[in-house]
């Protein structure tokens, strides 16, 4: 027996060995940007791994060995399938018997503001029939403190099991970056909090055999609590950045000089550039899910609102300077035609949810803009009352219109081409950098 396990139960005892010996069989939950890398990272370590997730298209299509995601190469997936030691379904049934289950299902928020956590909730009560003594089960999904213990915790004890000692439930935050080649879900360093001491280590069985780097902290609440520091720090320092650009306007300075400048202090300044506002599935959602925990316990996290009042703002900012562009040229945005450039939610990556651009997009149209949009790797976007597609060619589209913007700075346009075809470009993300400065066609945030 190591040291690490002479103080835990004989249940956690055979599962810990189970993980070490790679006997176990495991099970993760949502097949997304989060669970899918996962099951893969797990299956490649020896583990047999199903996957469950309740999109069907996403499930036949993975088990054809296809990936639907860009950081999942093919080429890892599907040896992988085809050896049988990844699966997917779309039954809870296929968890029949797995020795641990991690849950990375969405967490967005209602209309209202206020976080959803139904999906946690649907997958913890599906999950409930599948629940045996000596299993591991382990949340992923970002969240409020006090989720794992205050709404998970309690679907498991109706089971009739003792956490800790029967069954072992651990929150460990994902840290996957889409489209990020230098830090993969082997390196990146996983925190991992558990409901008792006893279930963190087992969590930490259950990664240890994927994931390098293992960070145990006190609780589940702390870990919780970890995601959102990490993405609240985010938040707030691309609102100061905003806030800077519109400072820098005011004052009639190019808030990207000021920027580089200051990035070249070689300690105590971290870089973050404006834009026109937030998007993903994280950074706008997740430090909601904090101030809103906080009012329940009378606080308001002011940092958060501050910044989210701040970056929710940008796009509309972004559309007054475009009006402003075209105004100084004697034209109106209502009937100007409009090609946006880029409309994910960040360069060189396809996912568009809470891309600043569908907001662009709306306000352009909403003030009589025809537009159009190019974007390398979307092919189409939609909202309620709208969808267009992406024009082919992005040069010839420009030569076309009255004003280019750019919302997303992908790599692969050819920029260059795209200004000297285009009348006119507003440049919200600093794609032409010093050429954009001295040059009148192009009006920088
Ligand atoms: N995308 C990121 O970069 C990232 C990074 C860190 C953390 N997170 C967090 O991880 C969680 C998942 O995010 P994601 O980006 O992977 O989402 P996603 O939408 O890509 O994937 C979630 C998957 O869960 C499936 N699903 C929904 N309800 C289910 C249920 N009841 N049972 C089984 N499957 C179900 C969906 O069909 C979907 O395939 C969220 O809480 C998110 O905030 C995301």
């Amino acid at each position: 027996m190591s040291e690490d396990t002479q103080s835990v139960s004989p249940a956690a005892q055979a599962l810990i060995e189970r993980f070490q010996t790679r006997q176990a069989r495991v099970g993760v939950v949502g097949l997304g940007y989060v669970g899918l890398p996962l099951a893969v990272a797990l299956a490649e370590a020896g583990l047999e791994v199903v996957g469950v997730d309740l999109d069907p298209a996403k499930v036949k299509t993975l088990n054809q060995g296809k990936s639907h995601l860009e950081d999942v190469a093919e080429a890892r997936l599907a040896p992988l399938v085809a050896s049988g030691r990844f699966t997917a379904s779309v039954s809870y049934e296929a968890l029949e018997g797995v020795d641990g289950v991690s849950i990375s299902v969405p967490t967005p928020l209602r209309k209202t503001g206020d976080p959803d956590i139904s999906y946690i909730v649907a997958a913890t009560q599906s999950l409930r029939p599948y629940l045996h003594p000596g299993m591991v089960v382990i949340l992923e999904s970002t969240t409020y403190p006090g989720t794992t213990r205050e709404v998970v915790l309690p679907e498991l004890e109706v089971a009739g099991l003792e956490v800790g000692k029967d069954l072992f439930l651990a929150f460990s935050p994902e840290r996957v970056d889409p489209g990020r080649k230098d830090w993969t879900t082997e390196t990146t360093p996983k925190v991992i909090g558990g409901i008792t001491p006893t279930c963190t280590k087992v969590a930490a069985a259950f990664y240890g055999l994927a994931i390098q780097h293992l960070v145990p902290v006190s609780s589940t609440e702390t870990a919780e609590m970890t995601k959102l520091l990490e993405n609240t720090f985010r938040a707030v320092n691309i609102g100061m950045a905003n806030e800077l650009a519109l400072m820098c306007e005011r004052l009639g300075l190019d808030v990207w000089e000021v920027i580089e400048a200051a990035a070249t202090k070689p300690f105590g300044f971290m870089k973050f550039t404006p834009g026109p506002g937030l998007g993903g599935h994280c950074i706008p959602i997740d430090p909601l899910y904090l101030s809103w925990k906080l009012k329940s316990v009378k606080y308001t996290a002011r940092f958060i609102e501050l910044a989210s009042e701040i970056n929710t703002n940008m796009p509309r900012y972004v559309v007054g300077r475009i009006q402003d562009a075209l105004n100084e040229r004697g034209q109106s945005l209502k009937g100007s035609k409009v090609l946006v450039l880029g409309v994910a939610f960040k360069p060189d990556v396809a996912d568009t949810r809470e891309s600043p651009a569908l907001d662009v997009i709306g306000m352009l149209m909403d003030k009589g803009a025809e537009v159009s949009f190019h974007d390398p790797y979307v092919d189409s976007l939609s909202e309620e009352d709208w969808t267009l597609n992406s024009v082919e060619d992005p040069v010839a589209a420009a030569g076309g219109v009255d004003l280019v913007v750019v919302v997303t700075n992908h790599h692969a346009l050819d920029y260059q081409a795209i200004k000297a075809a285009a009348p006119l470009v507003f440049d919200s993300r600093n794609a032409y950098d010093l050429a954009g400065r001295s040059d009148p066609k192009v009006v920088k945030l």
